[in-house]
């Protein structure tokens, strides 16, 4: 689980390791220090983990600001971090994943309801969604993928409420849920949508 240790990560990991062996990697804490900006890093843990039945993640970085203030430098840091991340995650992680495994990737309410400030951030939900799309229809052995997309979850309400008027917070264990479907589940190339019709 790639950012097992953050917001949505640990409600995500202690519910998996009530089952499961659940290895957590992160760059500042968890079983396996990494970065998934850097494919080379990315690599190196799945060196450190073996093969393993899954992939999770819940990291990736985005810069929010106001589309006249971002430069291109800072739209890289989405398209380096969030989506080549974890499209990397994939690209890599397909030589570790048992058959039968699956992947897991995060996105958000972003890419189909956007706010204020967030281009970056919105462009890069949308192109995981069609990155998971189009993947699935290409997967072996048995090898799955989705995508959940959340919502503002209630742990976060404190941090981002300002930035989302009118929006009801998911409650955590509804986006629990939504990791679960797509690791228990059998669903391939599914955008796993946690939140309103807003
Ligand atoms: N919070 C929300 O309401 C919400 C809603 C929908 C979607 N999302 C998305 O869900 C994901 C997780 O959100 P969150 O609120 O749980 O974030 P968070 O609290 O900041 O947690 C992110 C976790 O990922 C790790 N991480 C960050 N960048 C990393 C990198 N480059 N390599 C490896 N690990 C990294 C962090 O640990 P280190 O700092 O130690 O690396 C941290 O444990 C994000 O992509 C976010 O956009 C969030």
């Amino acid at each position: 689980m790639v950012g097992g240790n953050g917001t949505i990560g640990k409600r995500v990991s202690t519910h998996f390791s009530k089952k499961h062996e659940v290895i957590i990697a992160g760059r500042t804490s968890g079983d396996v220090l990494m970065d998934m900006g850097d494919s080379e890093s990315i690599k190196a843990m799945f060196e450190k983990t073996g093969k393993v039945d899954a992939v999770v993640c819940t990291a990736g970085d985005a810069k929010w600001d106001k589309f006249n203030s971002l430069t291109e430098q800072d739209f890289y840091i989405g398209i380096k971090s969030k989506l080549m991340g974890q499209v990397n995650l994939v690209r890599i992680g397909m030589t570790y994943i048992n058959s039968g495994g699956s992947f897991t990737l995060s996105t958000g309410i972003l890419a189909d309801h956007p706010v204020a400030m967030t281009t970056s951030a919105a462009m890069v939900n949308g192109a995981i969604h069609s990155f998971v799309k189009a993947l699935a229809l290409e997967l072996e052995n048995n090898i799955r993928i989705n995508v959940v997309s959340s919502g503002l979850v209630e742990d976060a309400v404190d941090k981002y409420e300002a930035y989302f008027p009118g929006h009801n917070p998911i409650p955590m264990k509804k986006v629990v849920n939504g990791f679960v479907k797509s690791v228990e589940g059998n669903g391939n190339g599914e955008i796993i949508k946690m939140y309103d019709n807003c």
